[in-house]
């Protein structure tokens, strides 16, 4: 098993260390490291942000553990170099069309959700979005009209783009709730009734699981009402954007939410993916030891999960997690005054006292 780590910049390198030194405790054998650079420092050392060698490391591993990219000082690089472009690069070089965020209350932090805390504690998603098509990468343009300029964007899904995503989401749903809701607008977009056919069909390899559909506009009224309802959605890019971001606002801090993006090849254990931390690099508390590491250790959980096959680890990593901010143990972001390291050690020592 082979593991890519691409930390970064800013807190990038600060979190990733903390979720290496939790992987360190797990002792799995037979895994090796392998560490790249990436974003701001990848150009300062080769002029890239994300250079040949780098993708090839990437390439020739089982999963990419990525901390974060962007720096200030690379502000007036043109957009080729910006730090930003490796994580573009490697989603798109490494074919990575599937994005999970799990977003899930964490006890004694409900607070921190824009929702009332008995509805924030109910929340435990997982919201699958596809990545590599939909109206982002159609047609577009301008054109005249009678009304004045007039911009234009092609949403569109093929029956391969929408099983491939929706294999993903039943296999994601399989290790959850085995509930899986497909959120689209079939009552008046064509590309929505492919999808929601094409969902129906892939749903037949899938007996276990229970499928039902929404239309996206109660699921985004749902997901503010009763969260709690939902296990696993799997949606398009546009509608996938904006319903993840909106289920992490549920749960509150930023750097408490981990992702992973997966793409087609499979690993002898599980999928290839790249797992990061859905914050930036956040320059304005990097080197002082205040970021909060929870997010990318939430990342190597997802990773062990998702690309090498131990589930077990991998809850044992969530369960030390929920344990240490359950007992108050965390930094400012959560109002509290521990540092990255010491977030680290309790993480360290409550995995030591889970089996
Ligand atoms: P950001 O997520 O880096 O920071 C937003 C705010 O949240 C800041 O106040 C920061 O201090 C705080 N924050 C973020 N992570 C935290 C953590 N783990 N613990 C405690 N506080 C945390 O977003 P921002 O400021 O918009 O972007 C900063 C840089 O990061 C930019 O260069 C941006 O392009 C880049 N960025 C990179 C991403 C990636 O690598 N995938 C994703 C988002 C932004
Ligand atoms: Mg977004």
């Amino acid at each position: 098993m082979k593991i890519a780590v691409f930390a970064g910049d800013g807190i990038g390198p600060e979190v990733t260390a903390q979720a290496l030194r939790v992987l360190d405790e797990l002792s799995l054998p037979g895994l090796t490291l392998f560490e790249g650079d990436v974003g701001a420092v990848a150009y300062r050392r080769h002029g890239q942000p994300l250079p040949d060698e780098t993708l090839e490391m990437a390439r020739a591993a089982d999963a990419v553990l990525f901390g974060a990219v962007g720096d200030f000082s690379c502000d007036d690089l043109p957009r080729h170099l910006r730090p930003e472009q490796a994580i573009l690069g490697l989603r798109s070089e490494l074919g990575l069309f599937a994005n999970l965020r799990p977003a899930a209350g964490f006890p004694g932090l409900e607070h921190l959700s824009s929702l009332k805390p008995e509805i924030a504690r109910s929340i435990d998603v997982l919201v699958v979005r596809e990545l590599n098509g939909d109206v982002y990468f159609g047609d577009k343009g301008e054109r005249a009209s009678a009304g004045g300029r007039e911009g234009w964007d092609a949403m569109s899904y093929n029956e391969a783009e929408v099983r491939r995503i929706a294999h993903t989401a039943f296999r994601a749903a399989m290790g959850r709730g085995k509930r899986l809701t497909s959120v689209d607008k079939a009552n008046v977009l064509e590309t929505s009734r492919i999808w929601r056919e094409t969902v129906i069909d892939v749903a037949k390899d899938y007996p276990e699981v229970t499928l039902d559909h929404m239309y996206v506009d109660n699921a985004a009224m749902q997901m503010v009402k009763a969260p709690g309802q939902f296990d696993t959605i799997v949606t398009g890019n546009l509608f996938g954007d904006i319903l993840s971001d909106q289920a992490s606002a549920c749960v509150g801090s930023i750097g408490l939410l981990a992702s992973a993006s997966l793409g087609e090849r499979q690993t002898e254990h599980g999928t290839f993916g790249l797992y990061e931390p859905i914050h930036g690099s956040a320059p304005d508390i990097a080197g002082q030891d205040k970021a909060n590491p929870v997010a990318a250790v939430l990342s190597l959980a997802m990773l062990l999960r998702h690309s090498l096959g131990r589930e077990d680890e991998a809850v044992r990593v969530e369960r030390a997690v929920e344990g240490i901010l359950a007992e108050g143990i965390f930094g400012g972001d959560l109002g509290g005054n521990a540092t990255t390291g010491e977030i680290g050690d309790a993480i360290v020592s409550k995995l030591l006292t889970i089996s």
